[in-house]
């Protein structure tokens, strides 16, 4: 039998140019009291996650730049972090402010700092490979104070890079083949605007062997860690606010946070029953992509059909979110004869 020759272009050992720029989830809100030290690891590097006692939120380097002590040890002193080995204190710019000497403080002590916000009950931090300051903002979303029910959220570890968990969102051929959805069509072209992504797709879900409903979707991908999606059931007059937020633990591996949010309407338990049924079917539809995600090759020249999603315009709109060049792959000498 005749071996079958790949018409694609797999890139071996490599799959992305890097950790792309842009927000990510860090934490939620409540998982960082305040006092408390949470030693996490992101981008690569180990990292302290701590709240001041006045409720500030910061995102350290996790080794004192003094003698090298693991921070995680540490304590918060007011609006401090106090390093448990010699006692000196950083502030939130990461200077050292006091040493437990009681004379002069080293200048040069410093630890390195994330720029941090915090809204919806997330912690998110900004990642550029150059330390840039951040040009954009994740939106911030309404709360239970303008009639929503907070968000509900699933962390899970996967073997995969942000690109390919918020490429999901523009691929609308595996929505019938993978999630079994009983119709999926786009709505319009993809907008994009800067580090904005926008796109609408409609789905038909199949609801017991006669009923069927359709729910539209408008997604937003603000940069590669941050997608939501607005989804509208109208026959039942239902909201939900999807979050599908991938943080890199490192090159290839990431924290993906799944979150749903409901508009209230009606009587007061409905949208939190809503919101269980939507966190049940987004969880479901991880569960079903994660074992692709993990097993994947990213392949860098696709052969796209007619009916796939608009892939290759969200691969354009992603290579602003790398400041390095995508490596070559590896190509043998060519030795002249
Ligand atoms: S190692 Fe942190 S104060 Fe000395
Ligand atoms: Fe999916």
């Amino acid at each position: 039998m005749r071996a079958l020759r790949w018409r694609v272009t797999v890139v071996e050992n490599y799959r992305f140019p890097g950790i792309p720029l842009g927000w990510y989830t860090v934490a939620t809100s409540k998982e960082v009291r305040a006092s408390q030290i949470v030693p996490v690891k992101y981008f690569g590097e180990e990292l302290i996650l701590y709240r001041t006692g006045s409720g500030n939120v910061r995102l350290t380097g996790a080794y004192c730049p003094h003698l090298g002590a693991h921070l995680g040890a540490g304590k918060v002193e007011g609006e401090n972090l106090r390093c448990a080995f010699h006692g000196f204190e950083f502030g939130g710019d990461g200077r050292c402010v006091k040493t437990a000497y009681g004379k002069g403080v080293p200048r040069k002590a410093k630890l390195s700092t994330w720029p941090v916000r915090e809204h919806n009950g997330y912690i998110f931090a900004w990642y550029h490979p150059e330390g840039k300051q951040p040009d954009w903002e994740v939106p911030v979303l309404p709360g239970p104070a303008e009639g929503w029910t907070a968000f509900s959220t699933r962390a899970l570890e996967v073997n995969s890079h942000p690109q390919e968990t918020s490429e999901n969102s523009v691929d609308i051929g595996h929505f019938v083949q993978v999630h079994g959805f009983g119709g999926a069509w786009t709505e319009g072209d993809l907008e994009v605007d800067g580090h904005l992504l926008k796109g609408a797709y409609g789905i038909q879900y199949p609801l017991g062997s006669r009923l069927r409903f359709i729910a539209k979707f408008r997604v937003e991908v603000h940069g590669l860690g941050y997608s939501l999606v607005r989804v509208s059931i109208e026959r039942f007059g239902i909201e939900i606010n999807l979050l599908v937020m991938s943080s890199p633990v490192d090159h290839g591996k990431i924290i993906l946070r799944t979150a749903s949010s409901v508009k209230q309407v009606g009587v007061r338990p409905l949208a939190h029953i809503v919101r269980s049924a939507a966190t049940w079917g987004l969880n479901r539809e991880v569960g079903q992509d994660a074992p692709i995600w993990e097993t994947k090759r990213y392949v860098e020249k696709p052969i796209l059909a007619e009916g796939d999603g608009p892939i290759g315009e969200y691969r354009r709109y992603c290579k602003q979110f790398y400041v390095q060049e995508p490596a070559k792959p590896t190509q043998l000498p060519v030795v002249a004869a």
